[in-house]
């Protein structure tokens, strides 16, 4: 009896994970964009050439000018993921689930020298996509099938763990061998009274488990199974000393891990930064993960408004140890600004 209901699970479980999309499966994803596939990006991004060559920065003035001269270097693109994928292409979750299907379209800039920066036109070049495979698919470049689709979004013309594709999206194993391009980007701002909130819901992620978990009980980072997982985000400061207030949670023997709270000035998106202060803390054992509980771990004094171009100070999480199943569940951090 037991035996029975147990293989009727196994069958449901698997039948919805269906096999690997077929050819017109994976033509239908891409004329459902829009639809069915969501935009990522909101509205076209502009590809530098030198930045879509560097896979880097947000482009130097002087580059931009360089390139309004020649603006046929540069292309735009729209970045569409089906509603599994979501979350893991905003940020929330370290690695895209099975099933997920990435579709960037790239479409040409228009010149229009006189009338300022290229925009972009509307009938797509092309696209590329990548196809999250089932687990031992193509483990060198985290299971992605990646393909290519004309820009009339008629003809599939390539697909597979094509060579030239994964040689080059290997460099972004750090973040699920996506770019990271597209990941729209979240710069907290202080609220009437100063105060500058991080909440876990705006969090990047990064690493192999930790992630957002949305549900209205939970509102946390949380998962954090994985040490070298961590979370960072962008946070506009104004001049002053700030009071650095954790809200964290821990499960029942899981506490004592060492955590610490780096705040960088960071320039680039996704590289790793030089830190100018950090804070420590302890995570306390508060009897069940999701048993906030605010702590106070430091302070942080700001000279001067981040970044260059204000582009914001990067705070990072970054755990030292895990002595038990999880480093903490951590909500928020909140600088709240202390009188001089
Ligand atoms: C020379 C390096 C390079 C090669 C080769 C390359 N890509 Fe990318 N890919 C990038 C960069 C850089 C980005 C983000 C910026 C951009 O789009 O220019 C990106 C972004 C993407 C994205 C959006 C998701 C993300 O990672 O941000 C998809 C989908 C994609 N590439 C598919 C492909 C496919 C399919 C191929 C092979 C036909 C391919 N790429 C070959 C560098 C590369």
């Amino acid at each position: 009896m037991h035996i029975t209901i147990f293989s009727v699970l196994i069958a449901t479980a698997s039948c919805c994970v269906a096999g690997p999309l077929t050819d017109p499966d994976l033509l239908a994803k891409v004329q459902q964009r829009g639809t069915a596939l969501e935009e990522v990006t909101k509205s076209p991004v502009i590809m530098h050439r030198v930045t879509a060559a560097l896979c880097a920065e947000i482009p130097s003035p002087e580059l931009v000018a360089e390139e309004k001269g020649n603006p046929h270097l540069d292309k735009f693109a729209r970045l569409y993921v089906d509603k599994i994928g979501r979350p893991a292409a905003e940020g929330h979750e370290p690695v895209h689930p099975e099933g997920t299907v990435l579709i960037k379209e790239k479409l040409p800039a228009i010149a229009e020298i006189e009338k300022g920066p290229a925009r972009p036109g509307t009938v797509p070049e092309l696209f590329t996509g990548m196809l999250k495979r089932e687990k031992g698919f193509n483990p060198e470049c985290g299971d992605w099938e990646f393909f290519t689709v004309s820009g009339d979004a008629q003809k599939l013309t390539s697909r597979g763990k094509t060579a030239s594709c994964v040689e080059c999206h290997l460099q972004y194993s750090e973040s699920d061998f996506t770019s990271r391009y597209f990941v729209p980007r979240r710069l907290m701002e202080a609220a009437a009274d100063g105060s500058v909130l991080l909440h876990s819901r705006d969090a990047y992620v990064r690493g192999k488990k930790m992630r957002y978990e949305p549900q209205p009980n939970k509102n946390t980072l949380g998962f954090w199974t994985v040490k070298e997982d961590t979370a960072l985000w962008y946070a506009k400061l104004a001049p002053g000393l700030y009071e650095v207030e954790v809200l964290q949670g821990c499960g029942k023997g899981s506490g004592g891990a060492e955590v610490l709270v780096d705040f960088g000035l960071g320039s680039s998106y996704g590289i790793e930064e030089h830190f100018i202060q950090q804070c420590k803390f302890t995570v306390e054992d508060t009897g069940h993960f999701q048993n906030f509980k605010p702590r106070v771990i430091g302070t942080l004094e700001v000279k001067k408004e981040a970044g260059e171009g204000g582009r914001g100070f990067n705070v990072k999480v970054i755990p030292q140890s895990k002595p038990g199943v999880a480093v903490m569940d951590l909500r928020q951090i909140l600088l709240r600004p202390l009188k001089p």
